[in-house]
Protein backbone atom coordinates (compact mmCIF):
# COMPACT_ATOMS: atom_id res chain seq x y z
CA UNK A 1 0.00 0.00 0.00
CA UNK A 2 1.02 3.36 -0.91
CA UNK A 3 -0.27 6.51 -0.13
CA UNK A 4 1.54 9.26 -2.37
CA UNK A 5 0.70 13.03 -2.72
CA UNK A 6 1.96 15.35 -5.79
CA UNK A 7 1.99 18.72 -5.65
CA UNK A 8 3.45 21.51 -7.66
CA UNK A 9 6.35 23.69 -5.90
CA UNK A 10 5.85 27.20 -7.87
CA UNK A 11 2.99 28.53 -9.20
CA UNK A 12 0.89 26.12 -11.10
CA UNK A 13 1.37 24.66 -14.49
CA UNK A 14 4.68 22.55 -13.62
CA UNK A 15 3.29 19.36 -15.57
CA UNK A 16 1.96 18.08 -12.52
CA UNK A 17 -1.35 16.23 -15.28
CA UNK A 18 1.70 14.22 -16.73
CA UNK A 19 3.67 12.59 -14.13
CA UNK A 20 0.26 12.20 -12.02
CA UNK A 21 -0.64 10.11 -15.21
CA UNK A 22 2.42 8.37 -14.69
CA UNK A 23 2.04 7.80 -11.01
CA UNK A 24 -2.18 6.69 -11.57
CA UNK A 25 -1.01 3.77 -13.58
CA UNK A 26 0.33 2.30 -10.05
CA UNK A 27 -3.09 3.74 -8.07
CA UNK A 28 -6.44 2.29 -7.03
CA UNK A 29 -7.81 5.71 -6.20
CA UNK A 30 -6.80 8.86 -7.98
CA UNK A 31 -7.58 12.21 -5.52
CA UNK A 32 -8.11 15.89 -6.00
CA UNK A 33 -8.35 17.59 -2.97
CA UNK A 34 -8.91 21.25 -3.50
CA UNK A 35 -9.52 23.55 -6.05
CA UNK A 36 -11.93 23.15 -8.86
CA UNK A 37 -11.88 24.05 -12.50
CA UNK A 38 -9.51 26.69 -12.02
CA UNK A 39 -6.47 23.94 -13.04
CA UNK A 40 -6.07 22.68 -15.97
CA UNK A 41 -4.34 19.09 -16.85
CA UNK A 42 -3.22 18.25 -20.34
CA UNK A 43 -2.70 15.08 -20.43
CA UNK A 44 -0.93 13.75 -23.71
CA UNK A 45 -1.65 9.85 -24.57
CA UNK A 46 0.08 8.77 -27.39
CA UNK A 47 -2.51 9.32 -30.36
CA UNK A 48 -5.12 12.11 -27.92
CA UNK A 49 -4.93 14.99 -25.80
CA UNK A 50 -7.40 15.56 -23.04
CA UNK A 51 -7.71 18.74 -21.37
CA UNK A 52 -9.26 18.50 -18.09
CA UNK A 53 -10.21 21.12 -15.53
CA UNK A 54 -12.29 19.33 -12.60
CA UNK A 55 -11.96 15.84 -13.12
CA UNK A 56 -9.18 13.95 -11.63
CA UNK A 57 -6.36 12.33 -14.02
CA UNK A 58 -7.28 9.54 -13.22
CA UNK A 59 -11.00 9.62 -15.00
CA UNK A 60 -8.93 8.34 -18.02
CA UNK A 61 -8.50 4.97 -16.26
CA UNK A 62 -11.51 2.97 -15.84
CA UNK A 63 -9.88 0.09 -13.31
CA UNK A 64 -9.21 3.10 -11.35
CA UNK A 65 -11.38 5.51 -8.95
CA UNK A 66 -11.44 9.20 -9.95
CA UNK A 67 -12.29 10.88 -6.69
CA UNK A 68 -13.16 14.42 -6.10
CA UNK A 69 -12.44 15.10 -2.18
CA UNK A 70 -14.56 17.45 0.31
CA UNK A 71 -11.31 20.23 -0.54
CA UNK A 72 -12.55 21.48 -3.09
CA UNK A 73 -15.03 23.79 -4.83
CA UNK A 74 -17.15 22.09 -7.51
CA UNK A 75 -19.34 23.79 -10.64
CA UNK A 76 -22.12 21.28 -11.26
CA UNK A 77 -22.51 22.64 -14.84
CA UNK A 78 -18.38 22.32 -15.39
CA UNK A 79 -18.48 18.93 -14.01
CA UNK A 80 -21.49 17.71 -16.32
CA UNK A 81 -19.97 19.37 -19.20
CA UNK A 82 -16.82 17.01 -18.78
CA UNK A 83 -18.28 14.07 -18.14
CA UNK A 84 -20.30 14.28 -20.89
CA UNK A 85 -17.34 15.63 -23.52
CA UNK A 86 -15.23 12.53 -22.25
CA UNK A 87 -18.23 9.76 -22.52
CA UNK A 88 -18.58 11.41 -26.72
CA UNK A 89 -15.04 10.72 -26.56
CA UNK A 90 -15.82 7.07 -26.05
CA UNK A 91 -14.13 7.47 -21.96
CA UNK A 92 -16.40 5.39 -19.64
CA UNK A 93 -16.77 7.76 -16.53
CA UNK A 94 -18.46 5.38 -13.97
CA UNK A 95 -15.02 5.04 -12.02
CA UNK A 96 -15.58 8.85 -11.13
CA UNK A 97 -16.52 9.61 -6.94
CA UNK A 98 -17.90 12.77 -5.92
CA UNK A 99 -17.44 13.79 -2.23
CA UNK A 100 -20.81 14.80 -0.64
CA UNK A 101 -19.25 17.47 1.25
CA UNK A 102 -17.78 19.05 -1.61
CA UNK A 103 -18.67 22.82 -1.60
CA UNK A 104 -20.74 24.06 -4.71
CA UNK A 105 -20.00 26.87 -6.96
CA UNK A 106 -22.92 28.87 -7.57
CA UNK A 107 -23.76 31.17 -10.12
CA UNK A 108 -23.54 33.92 -8.13
CA UNK A 109 -19.71 33.18 -6.91
CA UNK A 110 -18.73 33.75 -10.72
CA UNK A 111 -19.90 37.22 -11.16
CA UNK A 112 -18.60 37.98 -7.86
CA UNK A 113 -15.01 36.95 -8.78
CA UNK A 114 -15.03 38.49 -11.55
CA UNK A 115 -17.05 41.86 -9.57
CA UNK A 116 -14.27 41.51 -6.78
CA UNK A 117 -11.61 41.55 -8.98
CA UNK A 118 -12.93 44.55 -10.48
CA UNK A 119 -13.02 46.26 -7.26
CA UNK A 120 -9.79 45.15 -5.58
CA UNK A 121 -7.16 47.72 -7.40
CA UNK A 122 -3.51 46.71 -6.68
CA UNK A 123 -4.71 43.67 -4.60
CA UNK A 124 -6.15 41.99 -7.73
CA UNK A 125 -4.88 38.19 -8.15
CA UNK A 126 -5.75 37.62 -11.44
CA UNK A 127 -8.14 35.25 -10.76
CA UNK A 128 -9.53 32.41 -13.53
CA UNK A 129 -13.12 34.30 -12.66
CA UNK A 130 -14.60 30.96 -12.06
CA UNK A 131 -16.06 31.64 -8.75
CA UNK A 132 -13.26 29.64 -6.79
CA UNK A 133 -12.27 32.55 -4.27
CA UNK A 134 -15.93 33.43 -3.21
CA UNK A 135 -17.29 30.01 -3.20
CA UNK A 136 -14.18 28.97 -0.38
CA UNK A 137 -15.51 32.19 1.44
CA UNK A 138 -18.89 31.12 1.26
CA UNK A 139 -17.65 28.10 2.85
CA UNK A 140 -15.85 29.26 5.50
CA UNK A 141 -18.37 31.78 6.25
CA UNK A 142 -20.63 28.66 6.80
CA UNK A 143 -22.77 30.51 4.06
CA UNK A 144 -22.28 27.61 0.92
CA UNK A 145 -23.97 24.64 -0.04
CA UNK A 146 -22.40 21.31 -0.64
CA UNK A 147 -23.22 18.19 -2.78
CA UNK A 148 -25.14 16.60 -0.02
CA UNK A 149 -27.51 19.81 0.40
CA UNK A 150 -29.03 18.87 -3.23
CA UNK A 151 -30.22 15.48 -2.02
CA UNK A 152 -32.52 17.66 0.85
CA UNK A 153 -34.44 19.68 -1.17
CA UNK A 154 -36.39 21.56 1.96
CA UNK A 155 -33.20 22.37 3.87
CA UNK A 156 -31.86 23.76 -0.09
CA UNK A 157 -34.31 25.78 -0.47
CA UNK A 158 -33.90 27.32 3.64
CA UNK A 159 -30.28 27.78 2.70
CA UNK A 160 -31.41 29.08 -0.86
CA UNK A 161 -34.18 31.66 0.96
CA UNK A 162 -31.24 32.82 3.02
CA UNK A 163 -28.22 32.97 1.03
CA UNK A 164 -30.04 34.89 -2.66
CA UNK A 165 -31.98 37.63 -1.29
CA UNK A 166 -28.14 39.03 0.66
CA UNK A 167 -26.23 38.06 -2.45
CA UNK A 168 -28.90 40.04 -5.04
CA UNK A 169 -28.51 43.18 -2.43
CA UNK A 170 -24.68 43.04 -2.79
CA UNK A 171 -24.73 43.23 -6.74
CA UNK A 172 -27.33 46.13 -6.46
CA UNK A 173 -25.39 48.10 -3.82
CA UNK A 174 -22.63 48.15 -6.18
CA UNK A 175 -24.68 49.22 -9.29
CA UNK A 176 -24.75 45.36 -11.15
CA UNK A 177 -27.69 44.48 -12.94
CA UNK A 178 -27.86 40.99 -11.76
CA UNK A 179 -30.04 38.90 -9.48
CA UNK A 180 -30.60 35.48 -8.82
CA UNK A 181 -33.97 33.71 -8.61
CA UNK A 182 -34.66 31.10 -5.27
CA UNK A 183 -36.92 28.70 -7.32
CA UNK A 184 -34.82 28.82 -10.64
CA UNK A 185 -31.29 27.95 -8.86
CA UNK A 186 -33.40 25.40 -6.47
CA UNK A 187 -35.07 23.65 -9.78
CA UNK A 188 -31.76 24.02 -11.62
CA UNK A 189 -29.54 22.32 -8.57
CA UNK A 190 -31.61 19.83 -7.99
CA UNK A 191 -31.54 18.84 -11.29
CA UNK A 192 -27.46 18.72 -11.58
CA UNK A 193 -27.97 16.93 -8.31
CA UNK A 194 -30.40 14.17 -10.16
CA UNK A 195 -27.53 13.68 -12.98
CA UNK A 196 -24.46 13.61 -10.70
CA UNK A 197 -26.55 11.16 -8.28
CA UNK A 198 -24.50 7.87 -8.79
CA UNK A 199 -21.15 9.66 -8.54
CA UNK A 200 -22.08 11.13 -4.44
CA UNK A 201 -20.23 9.32 -1.90
CA UNK A 202 -18.47 9.40 1.67
CA UNK A 203 -14.65 9.80 0.09
CA UNK A 204 -13.16 9.65 3.78
CA UNK A 205 -14.81 6.40 4.40
CA UNK A 206 -14.08 5.25 0.67
CA UNK A 207 -10.57 6.30 1.07
CA UNK A 208 -9.82 4.89 4.65
CA UNK A 209 -11.27 1.27 3.85
CA UNK A 210 -8.84 1.75 0.72
CA UNK A 211 -5.84 1.91 3.28
CA UNK A 212 -7.58 -0.77 5.24
CA UNK A 213 -7.49 -3.47 2.02
CA UNK A 214 -3.71 -2.23 0.94
CA UNK A 215 -4.71 -0.02 -1.79
CA UNK A 216 -2.66 2.41 -3.66
CA UNK A 217 -3.66 6.25 -3.34
CA UNK A 218 -2.38 9.00 -5.36
CA UNK A 219 -3.67 12.70 -4.56
CA UNK A 220 -3.26 14.54 -7.33
CA UNK A 221 -2.67 18.94 -6.33
CA UNK A 222 -3.69 21.37 -8.22
CA UNK A 223 -1.73 24.69 -8.65
CA UNK A 224 1.13 25.10 -6.52
CA UNK A 225 2.77 25.24 -3.56
CA UNK A 226 3.12 29.53 -4.23
CA UNK A 227 -0.58 29.84 -4.40
CA UNK A 228 -2.05 28.14 -1.50
CA UNK A 229 -3.96 30.63 0.34
CA UNK A 230 -1.74 30.33 3.56
CA UNK A 231 1.78 29.71 2.45
CA UNK A 232 1.26 31.66 -0.82
CA UNK A 233 2.25 34.66 -1.96
CA UNK A 234 -0.93 36.10 -0.34
CA UNK A 235 -2.94 37.57 -1.58
CA UNK A 236 -1.85 36.94 -4.98
CA UNK A 237 -2.91 33.14 -4.08
CA UNK A 238 -5.67 30.68 -5.04
CA UNK A 239 -7.95 30.52 -2.35
CA UNK A 240 -7.47 26.53 -1.32
CA UNK A 241 -4.60 24.16 0.55
CA UNK A 242 -2.47 23.46 -2.53
CA UNK A 243 0.36 22.47 -0.12
CA UNK A 244 0.76 18.19 0.86
CA UNK A 245 -1.40 18.71 3.91
CA UNK A 246 -4.25 19.71 1.82
CA UNK A 247 -4.80 16.42 0.80
CA UNK A 248 -5.21 15.37 4.33
CA UNK A 249 -7.88 18.06 5.51
CA UNK A 250 -9.72 17.56 1.53
CA UNK A 251 -10.22 14.37 1.30
CA UNK A 252 -10.74 12.96 5.29
CA UNK A 253 -7.67 10.94 5.25
CA UNK A 254 -5.55 11.32 8.77
CA UNK A 255 -1.64 12.75 7.78
CA UNK A 256 0.09 9.75 9.12
CA UNK A 257 -1.53 8.17 6.37
CA UNK A 258 0.70 9.69 3.70
CA UNK A 259 3.57 8.05 2.80
CA UNK A 260 5.49 10.31 0.16
CA UNK A 261 5.41 13.51 -0.90
CA UNK A 262 6.52 14.04 -4.95
CA UNK A 263 6.96 17.83 -5.10
CA UNK A 264 6.69 18.86 -9.66
CA UNK A 265 9.02 21.52 -10.45
CA UNK A 266 9.37 22.96 -14.03
CA UNK A 267 12.87 23.32 -15.20
CA UNK A 268 12.01 27.19 -15.31
CA UNK A 269 9.54 29.18 -13.30
CA UNK A 270 6.36 30.11 -14.92
CA UNK A 271 3.42 32.41 -13.74
CA UNK A 272 -0.31 33.35 -14.36
CA UNK A 273 -1.93 36.18 -12.76
CA UNK A 274 -0.39 38.89 -10.98
CA UNK A 275 2.02 39.57 -8.24
CA UNK A 276 5.83 39.57 -7.55
CA UNK A 277 8.48 37.07 -9.70
CA UNK A 278 11.60 37.94 -8.47
CA UNK A 279 13.30 35.82 -11.44
CA UNK A 280 11.08 36.93 -14.47
CA UNK A 281 12.52 37.42 -17.68
CA UNK A 282 10.52 39.87 -20.03
CA UNK A 283 12.93 39.76 -22.95
CA UNK A 284 13.66 37.74 -26.07
CA UNK A 285 14.62 34.52 -23.57
CA UNK A 286 10.81 34.86 -22.37
CA UNK A 287 9.52 34.96 -25.53
CA UNK A 288 11.30 31.79 -26.76
CA UNK A 289 10.38 29.50 -23.34
CA UNK A 290 6.78 30.72 -23.49
CA UNK A 291 6.60 29.72 -27.30
CA UNK A 292 8.80 26.29 -26.87
CA UNK A 293 6.81 25.69 -23.95
CA UNK A 294 3.54 26.43 -25.19
CA UNK A 295 3.29 28.85 -22.03
CA UNK A 296 -0.47 29.93 -22.21
CA UNK A 297 -3.00 28.84 -19.83
CA UNK A 298 -4.83 25.69 -19.94
CA UNK A 299 -7.87 27.11 -18.54
CA UNK A 300 -8.03 30.78 -19.64
CA UNK A 301 -5.47 31.07 -22.77
CA UNK A 302 -3.65 33.87 -21.59
CA UNK A 303 0.19 33.99 -22.13
CA UNK A 304 2.03 32.93 -18.89
CA UNK A 305 4.91 35.23 -17.20
CA UNK A 306 8.21 33.00 -17.83
CA UNK A 307 11.50 33.50 -15.92
CA UNK A 308 14.79 31.39 -14.07
CA UNK A 309 14.30 28.66 -11.98
CA UNK A 310 13.98 30.23 -8.47
CA UNK A 311 15.84 27.69 -5.82
CA UNK A 312 14.70 30.05 -3.04
CA UNK A 313 10.97 28.93 -4.02
CA UNK A 314 11.74 25.36 -4.50
CA UNK A 315 13.30 25.13 -1.03
CA UNK A 316 10.71 27.02 0.62
CA UNK A 317 7.83 23.94 -1.11
CA UNK A 318 10.27 21.45 0.11
CA UNK A 319 10.02 22.82 3.43
CA UNK A 320 6.30 23.51 3.61
CA UNK A 321 5.12 20.03 2.07
CA UNK A 322 8.27 17.89 3.33
CA UNK A 323 9.02 16.65 -0.22
CA UNK A 324 10.36 12.86 -0.16
CA UNK A 325 11.04 13.47 -4.48
CA UNK A 326 11.55 15.84 -6.98
CA UNK A 327 10.04 15.24 -10.90
CA UNK A 328 11.30 18.19 -13.20
CA UNK A 329 9.65 18.76 -16.03
CA UNK A 330 10.10 20.61 -19.55
CA UNK A 331 13.89 20.13 -19.19
CA UNK A 332 13.11 19.76 -23.45
CA UNK A 333 12.80 23.19 -23.95
CA UNK A 334 15.30 25.26 -22.44
CA UNK A 335 17.51 23.18 -25.11
CA UNK A 336 19.16 26.28 -27.74
CA UNK A 337 19.40 28.68 -25.46
CA UNK A 338 23.64 29.39 -24.69
CA UNK A 339 23.33 30.18 -21.12
CA UNK A 340 20.94 28.75 -18.71
CA UNK A 341 20.38 30.76 -14.63
CA UNK A 342 19.17 29.75 -11.12
CA UNK A 343 18.40 31.97 -8.89
CA UNK A 344 19.87 30.88 -6.09
CA UNK A 345 18.99 33.78 -3.54
CA UNK A 346 18.25 37.83 -3.39
CA UNK A 347 20.17 40.55 -2.32
CA UNK A 348 19.05 43.34 -0.70
CA UNK A 349 21.04 46.25 0.47
CA UNK A 350 24.48 44.18 0.52
CA UNK A 351 22.99 41.16 2.60
CA UNK A 352 22.03 37.59 0.77
CA UNK A 353 18.41 36.84 1.25
CA UNK A 354 17.73 32.76 1.11
CA UNK A 355 13.94 32.25 2.39
CA UNK A 356 11.11 34.43 1.12
CA UNK A 357 9.78 37.20 3.08
CA UNK A 358 5.91 36.89 4.38
CA UNK A 359 5.96 40.57 3.08
CA UNK A 360 6.01 40.00 -0.20
CA UNK A 361 6.15 43.75 -0.80
CA UNK A 362 10.17 42.92 -0.25
CA UNK A 363 10.85 41.07 -2.67
CA UNK A 364 9.91 43.80 -5.53
CA UNK A 365 13.36 44.96 -3.83
CA UNK A 366 14.96 42.34 -3.79
CA UNK A 367 17.94 41.32 -6.65
CA UNK A 368 17.90 37.59 -7.94
CA UNK A 369 21.03 36.37 -7.91
CA UNK A 370 21.97 33.53 -10.56
CA UNK A 371 24.31 30.96 -11.06
CA UNK A 372 24.73 30.77 -14.90
CA UNK A 373 25.26 27.12 -16.68
CA UNK A 374 26.19 26.19 -20.53
CA UNK A 375 23.07 25.69 -21.90
CA UNK A 376 22.44 22.13 -24.47
CA UNK A 377 21.20 22.03 -28.09
CA UNK A 378 17.88 20.30 -29.09
CA UNK A 379 17.94 16.63 -28.50
CA UNK A 380 16.21 13.38 -29.83
CA UNK A 381 14.48 13.04 -26.67
CA UNK A 382 12.31 9.78 -27.61
CA UNK A 383 15.94 7.73 -27.63
CA UNK A 384 16.97 9.60 -24.77
CA UNK A 385 13.66 8.36 -23.03
CA UNK A 386 14.28 4.76 -24.22
CA UNK A 387 18.22 4.64 -23.21
CA UNK A 388 17.53 6.35 -19.76
CA UNK A 389 19.22 9.13 -17.03
CA UNK A 390 23.00 8.46 -18.91
CA UNK A 391 22.12 9.58 -21.91
CA UNK A 392 21.01 12.86 -21.10
CA UNK A 393 23.47 15.57 -22.25
CA UNK A 394 26.39 16.02 -19.51
CA UNK A 395 24.95 19.61 -19.63
CA UNK A 396 21.50 18.68 -18.86
CA UNK A 397 22.78 16.75 -15.91
CA UNK A 398 25.05 18.85 -14.38
CA UNK A 399 21.81 21.92 -14.19
CA UNK A 400 19.72 18.74 -12.92
CA UNK A 401 22.42 17.73 -10.25
CA UNK A 402 23.16 21.17 -9.23
CA UNK A 403 19.65 21.48 -8.33
CA UNK A 404 19.40 18.22 -6.58
CA UNK A 405 21.95 19.21 -4.47
CA UNK A 406 20.88 22.67 -3.15
CA UNK A 407 17.32 21.46 -2.35
CA UNK A 408 18.35 18.31 -0.69
CA UNK A 409 15.70 16.03 -2.26
CA UNK A 410 16.31 13.55 -5.25
CA UNK A 411 15.30 14.03 -8.39
CA UNK A 412 13.44 10.74 -9.67
CA UNK A 413 11.37 11.75 -12.76
CA UNK A 414 12.89 13.72 -15.53
CA UNK A 415 10.29 14.97 -17.93
CA UNK A 416 11.74 15.45 -21.39
CA UNK A 417 8.65 16.21 -23.60
CA UNK A 418 4.88 15.93 -23.34
CA UNK A 419 3.56 12.26 -24.53
CA UNK A 420 3.42 9.42 -21.70
CA UNK A 421 6.96 7.96 -22.73
CA UNK A 422 8.94 10.96 -23.01
CA UNK A 423 9.89 10.91 -18.75
CA UNK A 424 12.60 9.19 -17.29
CA UNK A 425 11.96 6.92 -14.23
CA UNK A 426 15.71 7.22 -12.42
P1 LIG B 1 -8.36 31.62 -8.69
O1 LIG B 1 -7.82 30.31 -8.25
O2 LIG B 1 -9.14 31.57 -9.97
O3 LIG B 1 -9.08 32.35 -7.59
O4 LIG B 1 -7.10 32.56 -9.06
C1 LIG B 1 -6.17 33.00 -8.06
C2 LIG B 1 -4.76 33.00 -8.60
O5 LIG B 1 -4.34 31.65 -8.82
C3 LIG B 1 -4.59 33.71 -9.94
O6 LIG B 1 -3.30 34.33 -9.96
C4 LIG B 1 -4.65 32.58 -10.94
O7 LIG B 1 -3.98 32.91 -12.15
C5 LIG B 1 -3.91 31.48 -10.17
N1 LIG B 1 -4.30 30.13 -10.58
C6 LIG B 1 -5.43 29.48 -10.31
N2 LIG B 1 -5.42 28.24 -10.82
C7 LIG B 1 -4.24 28.09 -11.42
C8 LIG B 1 -3.61 26.99 -12.10
O8 LIG B 1 -4.15 25.89 -12.24
N3 LIG B 1 -2.36 27.24 -12.59
C9 LIG B 1 -1.73 28.43 -12.41
N4 LIG B 1 -2.27 29.46 -11.77
C10 LIG B 1 -3.50 29.30 -11.27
Amino acid sequence: MSVVVIVGTQWGDEGKGKITDYYAERSDHIVRFQGGNNAGHTIELEEEKFKLHLLPSGILRNDKKAVIGNGTVVDPKVLLEEINNLEKRGVDTSNLVLSDRAALIMPYHRAMDELEENLKGNLKAGTTKKGIGPCYSDKVARFGIRVIDLYNPGSLRDKLETIVPIKNKIFEAFGEDKSWDVERLHQKYTDYGKKLKDYVDDVSVLLDNAIDNDEDILFEGAQGTHLDIDHGVYPYTTSSHTTAAGASLGSGIGPINIDSVIGIMKAYTSRVGTGPFPAELEDEIADYIREKGGEYGTTTGRPRRVGWLDLVMVRYSSRVNSLTELAVTNVDVLSGLDEIKVCTGYRHEGKKIKEFPADIERIYDYEPVYETFQGWEEQDWDTIAEKGYSALPENVKEYLEYIEESIEVPITHISIGPKRHQTIAR
